[in-house]
């Protein structure tokens, strides 16, 4: 499973392109209004940190200047995916990018039926929301199974599963139980999957037995 970072806060990613565990970055406009900097610089720094794909999405909702807005943030770097919103404007927009050869995330997705249109109209990536709907009593993760359920009936179809809108460790486990192909993960959650009380447990007892060896793995010269 591939671990994207949902945030547009350069430091977080930054703190943990060390692990080797950043594989993306996606953003939205909000997380890009919650930096408080300019979305150009953002994003191109963002290209710069990761090989992988990095999500900038559009602002616009009709097609002609998703278009023109989207062709415009691919040149940004080569590594952007352009995100579309799952309406018809967003769709006819992943056709024309996706056919240039452009990669496109379309999000805001909810349904098996809107997962399976993005997948006609050549997404690179779905993003079904899970948090977003498990917030209103829905089961987000049965969206992301029942969507993997479906592309796996069709070798034909090449969109990723991002599973997105994770709130907690459980999202993550859960996404990859089901087998979607990305989970874009805020890195706080990133933090919470890390940390188990057993392992601190572990390594508090591992420090004081090896200080009563007296020995040291390195001996100073
Ligand atoms: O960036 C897309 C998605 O992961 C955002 O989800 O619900 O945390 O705003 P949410």
């Amino acid at each position: 499973m591939k671990f994207f970072l949902d945030t547009a806060h350069i430091e977080e990613v930054k703190e943990l392109i060390e692990t080797g565990l950043v594989d993306g970055i996606t953003t939205n406009p909000s997380l890009i209004a919650a930096s408080g900097r300019d979305f150009k610089k953002v994003i191109a720094e963002m290209c710069e940190l990761v090989a992988g794909p990095v999500s900038a999405e559009v602002a616009a909702l009709d097609h002609p200047t998703m278009l023109k807005e989207g062709r415009h943030l691919a040149k940004i770097a080569p590594n952007v995916a352009v995100k579309v919103p799952l309406t018809l404007d967003g769709l006819k927009t992943c056709r024309v990018l996706s056919d240039e050869g452009i990669m496109v995330n379309v999000t805001l997705c909810f349904s098996a039926g809107q997962a399976l249109l993005a997948a006609k109209a050549g997404a690179t990536f779905i993003s079904p929301f899970i948090g977003r709907l498990d917030d209103i009593g829905h089961d987000g993760m049965q969206l992301i199974e029942e969507i993997c359920l479906i592309y796996n009936n069709y070798p034909d179809i090449e969109t990723e599963i991002l599973a997105a809108s994770i709130r907690n460790p459980l999202h993550v486990i859960a996404a990859a139980q089901a087998g979607a192909h990305v989970a874009t993960i805020p890195p706080k959650v990133v933090h919470q999957l890390l940390k188990h009380p057993l392992t601190d447990n572990g390594i508090a007892t591992f420090v004081k037995d090896w200080e009563k060896t007296g020995q040291k793995i390195i001996n100073k010269k």
